[in-house]
């Protein structure tokens, strides 16, 4: 069935937009259309639980977004600084490998051989002269070329040639998979849609602005990564980041130092798709944290045993906020709290399972002292990380609730009902956003 879809577009300038939203009570509704799923008054304020326990709507998700018309992240170019460096990785659910070739050039192919279809890459990372894959020594370029096959003309027996490829056959017939590759500011996006539009406009230029403040030329140093794997949704994790409702909640540790508070000043910005958007926050302010707060959670007697974990030093690129999560829909999180910067990527599993992977990296002027510093707080982050545990176990225990009850929803209506910019932490907007987008995509 054909949908009409009327949700309002804001422009990439916002103004107004933030205010007008709040009026327009119908901001985001879907004008009558059958949907599978059953949506409050057409719009996206409460999300049925299907949409994260349905296995065909999953499959239905990797081919709207990771797999087409969405440029999808794969790593930074510090990861594969060399000739011959290659990063294996995934983009949806399936496996790719990144590679730099002998001009200095990113690739990123599929990690599919072209003769039976192994995936030839084991490594996660390493440096080749070329790729070969083992089962029958097929050999590829560092760009993703076929370049060698065992007897392709046969072997020469009794005078006589036997067997070998078909002589109508073409190495450059029978290449790898390549995906079409953008890097801007040493981080490197992929997609199998080579007829994507550009990387910039893909992002929209709001949001493109809190890319270029984090990722502003400056060489890039790999710090380290942490690995998780999250029984839970993959959108799951997009909504943890765009939900500025629980940090001062769940994370009593945010709170009790201070790093994140209700308060704080703060902006919340999408793309004018609603895809992608920008958390961003000012710490600052001066009242007590118990008087905002007024959480159960909180602890005043709470102590670290290791103050360096909290010393901050403010940077001139921050140009103010002290912590940004900027979320690329669907699969990296952008993130920098005070002096840990890091992405996130997201690498579903079906449709109850993703993997989770941090690179935690530090920029290459930056001085010892620094690269330390930045590595101390990484410590809130991470599957045993001081903050991001949490998220990790409430998003397997909302799967959970979502799998016993799938007839039922979320609700996502703080704030209201309507999807716009906002100058406070005090909304689900974000969460509507992104689902009204969904539905857009998935003409649900
Ligand atoms: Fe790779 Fe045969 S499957 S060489
Ligand atoms: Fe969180």
């Amino acid at each position: 069935m054909v949908q009409t879809f009327d949700v309002r577009l804001c422009n990439e300038t916002h103004g107004d937009y933030a205010m007008n939203a709040i009026e327009t009570a119908a901001a985001v509704k879907l004008s009558a259309k059958e949907s599978s799923l059953n949506w409050y008054e057409n719009g996206t304020s409460r999300i049925p639980f299907q949409v994260y326990t349905d296995a065909q709507l999953h499959q239905r998700e990797l081919e709207a977004f990771f797999y087409k018309s969405h440029w999808c992240y794969i790593g930074l170019e510090a990861e594969i600084p060399n000739v011959g460096d290659f990063k294996r990785t995934a983009v949806g659910e399936r496996s790719v490998v990144m590679s730099r070739d002998a001009d200095g050039k990113v690739n990123v192919f599929e990690n599919v051989c072209a003769h039976r279809g192994m995936q030839f890459c084991r490594e996660r990372h390493g440096n080749r002269k070329e790729f070969v894959c083992p089962y029958h020594q097929w050999s590829y370029t560092l760009k993703g070329d076929l370049q060698g096959v065992p007897f392709r003309r046969g072997v020469k027996q009794d005078g006589k040639v036997n067997g070998g490829m078909p002589a109508d056959f073409k190495t450059e017939d029978n290449g790898l998979n390549k995906l079409r590759v953008a890097t801007r500011g040493g981080v490197v996006f992929a997609t199998f849609d080579h007829a994507m539009e550009s990387f910039e406009d893909f992002v929209g230029e709001t949001v493109l602005a809190y890319f270029d403040r984090m990722f502003d030329g400056r060489t890039l140093k790999i710090l380290g990564y942490n690995r998780q794997r999250i029984p839970g949704n993959w959108k799951l994790m997009q909504e943890n980041i765009k939900d500025p409702y629980h940090p001062g909640l769940l994370h009593t540790w945010f709170v009790t130092f201070g790093l994140w508070r209700a308060d704080n000043k703060s902006e919340l910005k999408m793309d004018k798709h609603f895809r992608h958007a920008a958390m961003i926050s000012t710490r600052g302010n001066a009242q007590a944290a118990n008087e905002v707060s007024k959480v159960s959670s909180f602890k005043e007697t709470m102590k670290l045993h290791d103050a360096r974990f909290l010393d901050i030093v403010p940077e001139a690129w921050w140009n103010g906020p002290t912590a940004v999560m900027t979320t690329l829909f669907p699969s990296v999180i952008l993130q920098q709290q005070v002096n840990s910067v890091s992405t996130r990527h997201i690498q579903p599993r079906g449709n109850g399972e993703f993997d989770f992977v941090w690179t935690h990296f530090g920029y290459e002027d930056d001085t010892p002292e620094m690269t330390e510093r930045r590595l101390r707080q990484s410590n809130l982050f991470g599957p045993a990380g001081f903050v991001s545990a949490d998220d990790g176990e409430v998003i397997e225990l909302s799967q959970k609730g979502f799998e016993q009850k799938p007839s039922h929803r979320a609700l996502a209506e703080l704030g209201g009902r309507d999807v716009g910019d906002t100058d406070h932490m005090v909304t689900e907007t974000l969460i509507r956003g992104m689902y009204a987008y969904w539905r857009k995509v998935m003409n649900e």
